[in-house]
């Protein structure tokens, strides 16, 4: 697993912005996407080229266009929040939805929404701000591959060693992009120091 971890003055100033119990649900929303940029350039870093030439006002020139267009996957609900950001970044990207929903005793994920483009053969970028047990992305990532896609990426805002090696286990080759590696979960599960409960603050509830 390639772990790679956004470092900028930016970024770390909106993953404060999250972090703090005060941040009113506006402010949160906004920061969320702020920060996603960071993270939505990462995860697109590698995306195929090809070369093309185009005429400037004074002569011809080389140029590039990219030849691959990913798939992202937001894993709802809080997924939704960064949504956003990728789909400005690269509007002709596909989008697939995966919901996964924590047991709130159990901490454990089941799903129960899917639909997802054609994906033979495509870049999935999986989007969800918390990567805390690792349960949902596990399922999500191995739904992405049974159904086709040929890479894997999974963008979080907040990952927990424990999700990463789940993650790991599973999928060696996987690489994740985040904007914080934190100490460890709770016994509810929840990640430390982190944020809470991402969802519940994205969307008020
Ligand atoms: C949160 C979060 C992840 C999941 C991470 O979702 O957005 O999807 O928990 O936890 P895990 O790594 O232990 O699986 P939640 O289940 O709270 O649903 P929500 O997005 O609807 O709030
Ligand atoms: N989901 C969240 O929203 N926050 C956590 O800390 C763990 C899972």
């Amino acid at each position: 697993m390639a772990l790679h971890i956004v470092e900028h003055p930016a970024a770390r100033h909106y993953l404060t912005i999250l972090r703090d119990e005060q941040t009113p649900h506006a402010t949160f929303r906004a920061a969320c996407e702020k920060l996603t940029l960071f993270l939505a350039m990462e995860a697109t870093r590698s995306l195929k080229e090809k070369t093309t030439t185009v005429v400037t006002p004074l002569e011809e020139t080389g140029g590039f266009a990219i030849e691959e267009s990913p798939v992202v996957v937001p894993i709802l609900r809080a997924g939704l929040g960064m949504l956003q950001v990728f789909v400005d970044l690269l509007p002709e990207v596909s989008v697939g939805y995966v919901g996964m929903e924590r047991d709130e005793t159990t901490a454990k994920a089941k799903s129960y929404y899917c639909k997802l483009p054609p994906m033979d053969g495509r870049t999935a970028i999986a989007i969800d701000p918390m990567l805390a047990t690792g349960g949902s992305a596990e399922a999500v990532v191995q739904r992405l591959y049974d159904a086709g896609a040929a890479t894997v990426k999974l963008v979080n805002i907040v990952a927990a060693p424990e999700g990463l090696a789940r993650i790991e286990a599973a999928f060696p080759e996987i690489e994740i992009i985040a904007a914080a590696l934190d100490r460890c979960l709770n016994e509810k599960a929840y990640i430390c120091p982190g944020l809470g409960d991402f969802g519940d603050r994205l969307y008020g509830t």
